[in-house]
């Protein structure tokens, strides 16, 4: 579909991106490309600049060189070289190492250097792009030396990426830091999942039709599902991964974005304020448990060797950089309840894990039985249940699977399925997924991005199950073989409630 040009996006104001861990995995994977594709759309602004922060000298035709490298590896789109001339044409090295301050200094003088030669207007965008651990000593420098400050001079904004923290005390920590040298407008908390369209588009097919809302609760649903299963192992991350595990990694950022989006109240109005408010309201709603309800309430499991398809894959223990006795989940299934008036006494049911037997993220939402006793006097034995399923990946669209009437002379009912698929509709060229927040940071929308209650009120909904996982040990830590549909207790935390995960698993 040809969108007008009335609707096309504006091109943002000029601006420099400034990016720490230029010389990084996230920059060449996933930053360069999506630039790329912004430039190759026109939504680049028309003077920008990026300034890769390194922390030895590095000469620009290296990092460069380097950078499209990345891109010609990465790269969604066919690489058209007028168009990445022009991008890495911008790119200019800057040296400055969060172990030496006084380099701060020196950055703020390169930054206004490049900005005088590229016109930038002094708008600048600092990207984190950096281990976790150096989120706090970088924004403390930044505010220190004064670039975050914004006194009529342009905009300042700080993108961090995920993990943010790695249980509440160090979220808080973290936030706490880094709202000592900027304000929270200026703050931009990634989570790459809010980058994809299906899962923007949860609050559309919710608020923009008339159909769904009015059995959007308890009167109705009966319980909802978010299922994000990955076919990956640990790969080469054993490190970050032992001590992070499947929860922490997955649970209180990407699979909470999909709860708070689909359980959130309507705001009020579609900006950045309304939304993230509804949705820090909605994960502050989780109900708390203790660490005995939250043992009983989840199910923990690590892979151990087996096939996934044709390819076969070594344990998780037996991964590099992970301890040979281990006792880190790669999967993890968790049983919660939000306490307000919409969702009392609807279960939410969150599973995630690596190395199973195939991808699949979606949200399903299992409506109540209809009465039975109508067909009690037909040859009719059960209803299939009710579902509607957001397909987020690797199917996108949604699905309505509802109950009808087998033709022929006899009444017999059999479900069946009404779907959506993006790509019957529209045509959209494959992205990385970060060119909508790239996009957002640099024209100063921030609907996309956690704010700091949200993040605080994730962590504090998992903080049960970290302690009593933790205390716990290597009990209740459950194998499955890799390749398999994870632990069968999964299947049981909701068989005991007289219901499945839809489609097995
Ligand atoms: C990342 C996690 O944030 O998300 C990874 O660190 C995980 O472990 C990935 O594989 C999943 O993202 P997606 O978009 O493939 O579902």
């Amino acid at each position: 579909m040809i969108v007008p040009v009335s609707r096309r996006p504006a091109r943002p104001e000029p601006c420099c991106l400034v990016i720490f861990g230029a010389t990084g995995d996230l920059a060449h994977r996933l930053i360069v490309p999506a630039l790329y594709n912004l430039a190759e759309q026109n939504l680049l602004p028309d003077r920008f600049c990026v300034a890769g922060v390194v922390r030895t000298d590095m000469a620009n035709d290296a990092l460069r060189d380097s950078l499209l490298e990345g891109l010609r590896r990465f790269a969604t789109l066919p690489v058209d070289q007028a168009i990445a001339q022009k991008l890495f044409g911008c790119v200019t090295s800057v040296t400055a190492d969060a172990a030496d301050p006084p380099s701060f200094d020196h950055l703020g003088a390169e930054l206004e250097r490049l900005e005088q030669s590229s016109g930038t207007r002094g708008n600048r965008l600092f990207y984190l792009a950096t281990p976790p651990a150096a989120f706090a000593p970088i924004s403390r420098l930044l505010g220190h030396s004064g670039l975050l400050r914004e006194t009529g001079n342009g905009w300042r904004r700080l993108i961090i990426e995920k993990p943010f923290g790695t249980d509440l005390a160090s979220a808080r920590a973290l936030n706490s830091d880094i709202l000592k040298v900027a304000t929270e407008h200026q703050i931009y908390r990634i989570d790459h999942y809010l980058g994809k369209e299906t899962v923007q588009n949860i609050l559309v097919l919710r608020f923009a039709n008339g159909m769904f809302e009015p059995i959007w609760n308890r009167n109705h649903i009966d319980h909802v599902q978010i299922i994000v299963d990955e076919t990956l192992g640990v790969g080469h991350r054993g490190s970050f991964y032992d001590s992070t595990g499947a929860l922490r990694d997955m649970v209180p950022n990407h699979l909470f974005q999909l709860l708070a989006l689909v359980a959130m109240e309507p705001p009020s109005r579609f900006d950045a304020h309304s939304v993230r408010t509804e949705k820090g309201d909605v994960l502050s709603a989780i109900q708390a448990q203790s660490e005995e309800e939250a043992l009983s309430n989840s199910v923990r499991g690590q892979y151990s060797a087996g096939r996934i398809g044709d390819t076969a894959l070594a344990a998780y223990r037996d991964s590099a950089n992970v301890a040979t006795d281990s006792t880190t989940e790669t999967y993890a299934a968790l049983k919660l309840a939000i306490d307000n008036w919409r969702w009392a006494g609807v279960p939410f049911y969150l599973r995630t894990g690596k190395a199973l037997k195939a991808k699949r993220t979606e949200i399903a939402i299992k409506f109540k039985q209809a009465p039975f006793a109508m067909f009690s006097c037909t040859p009719v034995e059960r209803l299939a249940q009710n579902y509607l399923v957001i397909g987020i990946e690797p199917t996108e669209g949604i699905a309505l699977q509802f109950n009808t009437k087998v033709p022929g002379p006899s009444v017999t009912i059999d479900g069946v399925e009404m779907t959506f698929r993006y790509k019957d509709y529209f045509k959209a060229e494959p992205a990385t997924g970060y060119e909508t927040l790239l996009y957002d940071c640099m024209i100063g929308d921030n609907i996309l991005f956690q704010r700091a209650d949200g993040v605080e009120a994730g962590w504090r909904a998992v903080e049960p199950f970290i302690q009593a996982w933790r205390q716990a040990g290597s009990q209740g830590l459950i194998p499955y073989a890799a390749g398999s549909d994870g632990p069968a207790a999964a299947r049981v935390l909701l068989e005991r409630d007289g219901r499945s995960w839809r489609n097995g698993g």
